[in-house]
């Protein structure tokens, strides 16, 4: 297309600037105008006929070239994760590994990653500037993708269609980490859930609460899949969707009043009193 185009470019330019250099007013022009030219067949035929033909022909090259990113297979050896776009969180999920979390994508260096892209509720659309081009996420359809990170490090994303009040703060991370750093952060992920004696108060205020619907915690009660899985929350440096850190006053801040950090979040605040609030939270910092 690049090719074609430019050729057009020179062909159109070079006319343009030789009719510009060669046939400009001089001082001893006779003041008579060039002869007119209206309503002739053989042109008309040909600036319809010609553009037509270039069309066509771009059709076909970039027919072909969307035939092979569609038919195209991802390397044997990729690493297989679904991409579960909500209002307004990405949830991921590794099947081979069984790790499940939220928002921050964990994906090795030098090995493709290959994405399929589900929604839970309305169009989302999957966007990492770096590392792809923008994949829609369809509610009761399944778009697939791979990324391959050359280098180690965060990349930025965001979701790139409008899902909804919070659509600018579905933010999420991808972060490529050395094969031995991944497999670390695996097996991070896939170890129980700490429960130390000293936060057994902010745990039972947890589980005692509506919390348990939406989220889940590997080794308690709570078994919600509407929310992020909160099992490792502190493996991640932000909550919310990229809207706020993730930090003990930041944590403390979304749970008293979601709305306030994030309006229109589905997350409700849950009412609870100061010291419920500081329990639940000294629980939650724990969740390494
Ligand atoms: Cu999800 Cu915009």
């Amino acid at each position: 297309m690049l090719g074609i185009c430019a050729a057009i470019f020179v062909l159109v330019g070079g006319i343009l600037v030789i009719s510009i250099v060669r046939f400009r007013e001089r001082p001893d022009d006779d003041g008579v105008e060039p002869p007119q030219v209206y309503g002739s067949n053989p042109i008309e035929l040909a600036w319809t006929v010609i553009p037509l033909l270039i069309v066509f022909v771009l059709f076909l090259v970039t027919t072909r070239t969307l035939i092979a990113i569609e038919n195209a297979t991802p390397p044997g050896d990729a690493l297989e994760v679904r991409v579960i776009g909500h209002q307004w969180w990405w949830e991921f999920r590794y099947p081979a590994s069984g790790v499940v979390t939220a928002n921050e994508l964990h994906v090795p260096v030098g090995r493709a990653t290959f994405l399929t892209l589900e929604s839970a509720d309305v169009v989302h659309s999957f966007w990492i500037p770096q590392l792809n081009g923008k994949t829609d996420v369809i509610p009761n359809r399944v778009n697939r993708m791979w990324i391959e990170p050359r280098e180690a490090g965060l990349y930025s994303g965001q979701c790139a269609e409008y899902c909804g009040t919070q659509h600018a703060r579905m933010l999420l991370r991808v972060i490529a980490d050395p094969p031995a750093e991944f497999d670390a952060w695996t097996k991070a992920q896939l170890a129980a859930a700490v429960s130390e004696a000293s936060v057994q108060a902010g745990r039972d205020v947890f589980q005692s609460t509506a919390c348990i619907n939406c989220h889940r915690i590997d080794g308690t009660v709570a078994d919600g899949v509407f929310g992020p899985d909160l099992t490792h929350l502190m493996s991640r440096d932000t909550i919310a969707a990229g809207a706020a850190p993730n930090n003990a006053k930041a944590l403390h801040d979304w749970i008293d009043n979601p709305d306030a950090v994030k309006p229109g979040a589905l997350m409700p605040a849950m009412q609870l009193g100061p010291t419920e609030l500081d329990q639940v939270v000294a629980y939650l910092t724990t969740l390494k």
